[in-house]
């Protein structure tokens, strides 16, 4: 069974949209993580009584720094942790401990509108920009450099009648809570396959 760490920082959304379409006999929720403890992601986290921790890279009380989570996460036998919306950069060192066992949702179809920078409205404002009359929703592995791992899905969808950014994110978020919980239960199934460079899905 797959034992997930969800990674938060706002809204949440994507947790919830795991929470509710993934049994529980294939994925468990078993830890909530937030840089910020104040947001409605870990309201949620708390009401299901999910364990909720708070990361920092500087001592601050009620925070972990990453080598205890790395600890508390192994205590707690994650083994997929799911970056949804956590908007920090995670250190090397603990991309290098879970090698292969973070996966992170980004709003649009990489390897276009991604890097440093890039996220919530940011992503959706430059595709509104660029003109494009697609965008989508992307899952990937994470490497240490920002949005570049090796691609496990993508969905594209249709914007060319979007009359704004926010309708730009409200299409795109709308294909991201259908791809990550197929992603996880896939995952849960070992149905994802690493060959070589490629990702394949069975
Ligand atoms: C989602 O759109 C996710 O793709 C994006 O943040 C939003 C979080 O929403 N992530 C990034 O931009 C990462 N580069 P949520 O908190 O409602 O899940």
């Amino acid at each position: 069974m797959l034992r997930l760490a969800v990674f938060v920082s706002g809204r949440g959304s994507n947790l919830v949209s795991i929470y509710n379409s993934v049994p529980d006999n294939k994925a468990k929720i078993v830890a909530v993580v937030s840089n910020k403890p104040d947001c409605p992601a870990i309201e949620f986290a708390k009401q299901k009584n999910i364990d909720v921790f708070f990361i920092s890279e500087k001592e601050k009380t009620g925070f972990v720094n990453y080598n205890q989570l790395a600890d508390r996460l192994a205590e707690l036998k994650v083994n997929l942790i799911v970056l949804a919306g956590f908007l920090k950069k995670i250190p090397d060192n603990f991309i290098d401990h879970f090698e292969n066992k973070i996966i992170n949702i980004h709003p649009a179809l990489l390897p276009s509108f991604g890097g440093a920078g890039m996220y919530g409205m940011n992503v959706h404002n430059a595709v509104w920009k660029s003109g494009s009359k697609v965008s989508g929703a992307t899952i990937h592995f994470v490497d240490k450099i920002y949005d570049h791992g090796r691609i496990i899905y993508q969905k594209k969808v249709d914007i060319s009648d979007a009359g704004s950014p926010e309708e730009i994110a409200a299409k795109v978020l709308k294909i991201e809570h259908e791809i990550l919980p197929y992603v996880v239960l896939k995952f849960s199934e070992n149905k994802i396959k690493i060959i070589d460079d490629k990702i394949l899905i069975e």
